[in-house]
C-alpha cells in the first residue's frame, strides 16, 4: 500500500536520521517533512535528500491549522509519523510555554487535521505519535518502565509530552482515529543539537572547555543509537498494532559520570591525547531542579510482538558518535556561532 506520510520535526536529530533512512528504504512511499525550523531544526541535517523525488520539505507550524489542512489535501496524507516538539528539559524549565504550545496545541491541532482529512475512513490510516520514557517520571536503584506504568512527568518538558500522549490516546477512544504510539530512552548518535549532554560534553573536550556534570552525576540514562531507534520506528509503523504503545529501549544504563569519563577516554584515542587527561575537564555543578534520578525502559513487548532488539553496542556508537562530530566541524560551528552562544551563558556561567 502506497503511503503518503506527514512526517513532522524531520530537520531535527532524530527526524533527521529517520527520514534519511525512510526515504531511501521507501521509494514508493511520498514523504513530507514539515518542520518549523526552530533553533533546533537545521536543514543542513538532511543534505542529500533534497533531490531525491519522494521527498518534499514544508516549513511551517504544526499549530498552524490552515497549513496542515491544506498539506493534508494537497498531499493525499494518509499516515503521520509526529516527531516535531520542543525537546530539551532545560528549556523547558526556563520557557515553559513555548512546550505547551508545540507539544500539547500543536499535537491536538495535528490530530484534528487527521480527523477532518480521514473523516471517518480509517482503513489504511495511520497516526504515529513518537515519544519518550521520560513521561513515566523518575526511577529509584530499581525497577524498569513498561507500557503499564503510570504516568508521572516531573519537568514541564515531560509533562508536555505525557499531556500529548494521553490526547493522543483519546482520539483513539473517543473518535477511532487509528493511533499507535512509543516511548523511547535518550538517543545519541550525529546530528544532535549540542545542548544535550553527549554533543555537548564531546564539543567542551575538543576545546578543552569544562565538562559541567549536574548534581553528583549518578543520575542515570538509558541510551540507544539513533538509527536503532529509526529501525523501531519503522516496525511500528508497519507492524505495530493500531491503539497500542511501544517502549523502545537499548537496554543500556549508564550514570552521567560514567558515560562523561568514557566518552573522555574515547576523545583522547581519538584526538590523540594521552587517555584519561580530559577527565580533568569535568565540574560537577549546580544541579537541574526536579532532576529524574534514573529512567530504565523494558522493551520486552516490542522484542516479543515485532521482533526489534537494539543492535550497535555503546562502545561502538560512541566512537563513531565523537569521530562524526569531529568530522563536521562546520556544522557545529555554524551552530555555535549563532543564538547557541546566548542560550550557553545563561544556562552554564
Ligand atoms: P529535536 O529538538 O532535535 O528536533 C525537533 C524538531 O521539531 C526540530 O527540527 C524543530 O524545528 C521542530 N519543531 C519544533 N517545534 C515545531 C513546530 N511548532 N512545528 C513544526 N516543527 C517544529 O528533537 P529530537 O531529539 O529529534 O526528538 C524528536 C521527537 O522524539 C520528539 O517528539 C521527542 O520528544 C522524541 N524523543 C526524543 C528522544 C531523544 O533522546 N532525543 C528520546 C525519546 C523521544
Ligand atoms: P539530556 O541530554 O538533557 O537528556 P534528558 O534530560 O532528556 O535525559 O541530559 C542527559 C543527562 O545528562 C541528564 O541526567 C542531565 C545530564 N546533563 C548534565 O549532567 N550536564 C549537562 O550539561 C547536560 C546538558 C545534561
Amino acid at each position: 500500500m502506497k503511503k503518503n506520510i506527514l512526517l513532522t520535526g524531520g530537520a531535527g536529530f532524530i527526524g533527521s536520521n529517520l527520514l534519511r533512512m525512510m526515504v531511501n528504504k521507501y521509494p514508493n512511499y511520498k514523504f513530507v517533512n514539515l518542520d518549523k525550523l526552530t533553533y533546533a531544526g537545521n536543514l543542513e541535517n538532511l543534505t542529500g535528500l533534497e533531490d531525491k523525488p519522494n521527498y518534499t520539505f514544508v516549513k511551517g507550524d504544526i499549530c498552524d491549522s490552515n497549513l496542515l489542512n491544506s498539506l493534508f489535501e494537497k498531499h493525499k496524507i494518509n499516515a503521520v509519523m509526529h516527531l516535531a516538539a520542543e525537546s530539551h528539559v532545560d528549556r523547558s524549565i526556563s520557557n515553559p510555554m513555548s512546550f505547551i504550545e508545540t507539544n500539547i496545541v500543536g499535537t491536538v491541532s495535528l490530530l484534528n487535521a487527521a480527523k477532518h482529512a480521514w473523516d471517518g475512513a480509517y482503513e489504511d490510516k495511520i497516526f504515529y505519535h513518537i515519544s519518550t520514557d521520560e513521561v513515566y517520571g523518575s526511577l529509584g536503584d530499581t525497577g524498569f518502565f513498561t507500557e503499564t506504568t503510570s504516568y508521572d512527568p516531573r519537568s514541564p518538558y515531560s509533562a508536555s509530552k505525557a499531556s500529548s500522549d494521553h490526547l493522543v490516546r483519546a482520539y483513539y477512544h473517543t473518535y477511532g482515529m487509528p493511533v499507535k504510539l512509543s516511548n523511547c530512552s535518550n538517543n545519541y548518535g550525529p546530528y544532535q543539537f549540542p545542548e544535550k549532554l553527549l554533543p555537548l560534553m564531546i564539543n567542551n573536550i575538543k576545546n578543552n572547555k569544562e565538562l559541567p556534570v549536574y548534581g553528583d552525576g549518578k543520575y542515570t540514562r538509558d541510551w540507544l543509537w539513533v538509527d536503532d531507534h529509526s529501525k523501531a520506528i519503522d516496525v511500528v509503523f508497519h507492524k505495530g498494532r493500531v491503539g497500542e504503545t511501544y517502549n523502545i529501549g537499548g537496554n543500556n544504563e549508564w550514570k552521567n559520570i560514567d558515560l562523561v569519563e568514557l566518552l573522555c577516554d574515547t576523545m583522547d584515542k581519538l584526538l590523540g591525547r594521552q587517555v584519561g587527561s580530559s577527565r580533568s575537564l569535568i565540574r560537577f555543578v549546580k544541579d537541574r531542579p526536579g532532576h529524574d534520578r534514573r529512567y530504565a525502559i523494558d522493551a520486552t513487548k516490542i522484542k516479543n510482538e515485532l521482533g526489534w532488539e537494539p543492535m550497535v553496542q555503546m562502545d561502538k556508537g560512541l566512537s563513531e558518535t565523537a569521530q562524526w562530530y569531529l568530522d563536521n566541524e562546520a556544522w557545529m560551528d555554524r551552530i555555535l556561532s549563532g543564538a547557541y552562544k546566548e542560550y550557553y551563558s545563561n544556562q552554564y556561567e
